[in-house]
């Protein structure tokens, strides 16, 4: 695969994220160096995507500590941690990537029995780097898991992004299409702009221009339309949050393309890795959906389609129920949704 920027990396006590909300256009970097910075970018759509938001704040956690730890005590050091954590997992609810990481490093932090503030904030910084390898190793799981799917489906839908840049390499729906495509397979990806923020548009057709797979860029009312035509075999997306029941949040549109799969007798499936996945939810109208500003709803790249004053409801998110999703390409192989509850 061609190299795509990374969406985050630690360097040097420093959180530096890929600024995607600029891309195609411009590749530039923040470097963050202390936890507000963090928190805006993961609030902003610096850095999104359920895995990369989880890897962004479990540095998050942690960076800027370092001064503080040479003169803080451990106890002191615990507190400011707790009220870290809850600041960060309040920038975005719906991704459950963002606290389970949040509480990995916590139940980390809470192991250790006074080790002195130094070598806690180092152990710390070693977990958050094992969160990030382990989600390199999961979206490779998930690319071998989906290959087979994607051989035999080669003409392709997404929506929103779930590749390289929504994780920390290679992504979850895009990951199967990505192993296919380097093992020779021929296929095509009509790719949703996915209004509001265009993530789509921007983002995925963009990864997929770079790997050289043959892609198209759709609005998101044409699906049914290409669907109609019989130019679409299965569509693969991401997850924010798979629950229990197999119910599966995903940027707002998806339930939709979920739908038009009933309708076509097309086969839907949700890519993620397990730590998407949250059993401690049962069903997915329990899950909190976020809402964001009118302003991405009235506005396209700042430019006004709408009188300011319109009111506007903006879910980012919405939750296709499990009936209709044919399978979970997951890092623990191709699971159904009563597969969900035995591993
Ligand atoms: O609002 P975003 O851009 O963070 O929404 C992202 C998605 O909905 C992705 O499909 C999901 O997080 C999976 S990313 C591998």
């Amino acid at each position: 695969m061609t190299t795509l920027p990374i969406s985050v990396s630690w360097q040097a006590d420093t959180v530096r994220i890929l600024d995607q909300r600029l891309l195609p256009g411009r590749e530039e970097y923040l470097d963050c160096r202390d936890i507000e910075q963090v928190f805006t970018a993961i609030k902003t759509l610096s850095v999104r995507g359920a895995p990369a938001i989880g890897i962004a704040a479990a540095y998050g956690l942690v960076v800027g500590l370092g001064a503080a730890a040479k003169v803080s005590s451990s106890e002191h050091l615990m507190k400011a941690l707790n009220e870290r954590r809850d600041y960060l997992a309040s920038a975005r609810p719906t991704a459950v990537n963002l606290v389970w990481a949040l509480d990995r490093m916590m139940s980390v932090a809470n192991s250790f029995e006074d080790i002195g503030a130094e070598k806690l904030i180092q152990c710390l910084i070693q977990e958050a780097e094992t969160i990030h390898t382990e989600d390199k190793a999961s979206c490779r799981a998930i690319g071998e898991a989906g290959y087979e799917v994607v051989k035999r489906h080669p003409r392709l839908l997404t929506h929103c992004n779930a590749g390289s840049l929504a994780v920390s390499e290679l992504g979850t729906a895009l990951a199967p299409m990505y192993v296919a495509h380097q093992r020779g397979i021929e296929l095509h990806v009509f790719v949703d702009e996915t209004r509001p923020l265009l993530q789509g548009a921007r983002l995925t057709a963009f990864e997929l221009g770079r790997a050289g797979i043959n892609r198209t860029l759709i609005t998101d009312n044409m699906a049914a339309h290409v669907m109609s035509e019989g130019k679409v075999d299965a569509v693969i997306v991401g997850a924010d949050r798979v629950v229990a029941n197999g119910d599966a949040a995903n940027k707002i549109g998806t339930m939709n393309l979920a739908i038009l799969c009933q309708h076509f007798n097309l086969p839907f499936y949700i890519a993620c890795p397990w730590s998407t996945v949250d059993l401690s939810t049962q069903k997915g109208d329990e899950i909190l959906i976020e809402e964001r500003g009118s302003e991405e709803i009235t506005q396209i790249d700042g430019h006004e389609t709408a009188e300011q004053n319109t009111p506007v409801y903006n879910p980012a998110f919405d939750v296709t129920p499990h009936a209709l999703i044919t399978g979970y390409i997951t890092d623990r192989g191709l699971l159904t949704a009563k597969d969900l509850l035995d591993h």
